[in-house]
């Protein structure tokens, strides 16, 4: 089974969503997580994520180097063995350091096309540009911000949609079944 890490910083719904899936879904026997990881203590998913059984860990960035932070990040998960790490609303960038250490085994979700918009806020983005539809894209992650090569991408229909939140409602909907259908695919084949 590939052994998975979870980074989050905030409420989790999608970690939730793979742990569901890893528990009785498409995701059971497949991926095994091993550890919740956040930079935010008071990160609502870590008591979800105890409610797993799975272990949580974590560590604050206050007054840190970006640098000095991800070392230490480094240092914390040498204590597991794990195959990739699943950013699930991770709102922090990774420095080069990380990234060349875990090349090509780190995955984001990103709630729009990546190629049209990078960074926070994306839902907001999609509802002020007033654009019909959004693509939620999964891929791995480089050196840059939301720039690595896309795995897979799903339409999210924007159509009627009146508010900012009602976009974020549809999309996180699609978010929560597209990351774990598109992590089952990547990892079917690795045991
Ligand atoms: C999700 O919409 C995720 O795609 C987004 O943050 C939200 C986290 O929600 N990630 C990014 O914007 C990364 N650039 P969650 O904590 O409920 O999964």
């Amino acid at each position: 089974m590939t052994k998975i890490v979870i980074f989050i910083s905030g409420r989790g719904s999608n970690m939730e969503a793979i742990l569901k899936e890893c528990k009785n879904g498409i995701l059971k026997g497949i991926a095994e997580p091993v550890l919740v990881f956040s930079d935010k203590k008071d990160a609502g998913g870590l008591e979800t994520a105890k409610k797993y059984g799975i272990k949580t860990e974590t560590l604050s960035a206050k007054g840190k180097k970006r640098q000095e932070f991800d070392t230490e990040v480094i240092n914390l998960l040498s204590k597991y063995k794990f195959d990739y790490i699943i950013l699930a609303g991770y709102m922090r960038i990774l420095s080069d350091v990380f990234v060349k250490k875990y090349s090509g085994k780190i995955i984001n979700i990103h709630p729009a096309d990546t190629n049209l918009h990078q960074g926070l806020h994306a839902y907001e983005w999609a509802f002020k540009n007033k654009i019909q539809e959004t693509k939620i894209t999964v891929h791995y992650v480089n050196e840059g911000v939301d720039t690595g090569k896309i795995i897979a991408q799903k339409t999210v229909d924007l159509t009627g949609c009146k508010t900012s939140e009602e976009v974020e409602k549809r999309g996180l909907a699609v978010e929560h079944q597209f990351y774990s259908e598109t992590l089952y695919n990547i990892l079917k084949n690795n045991h």
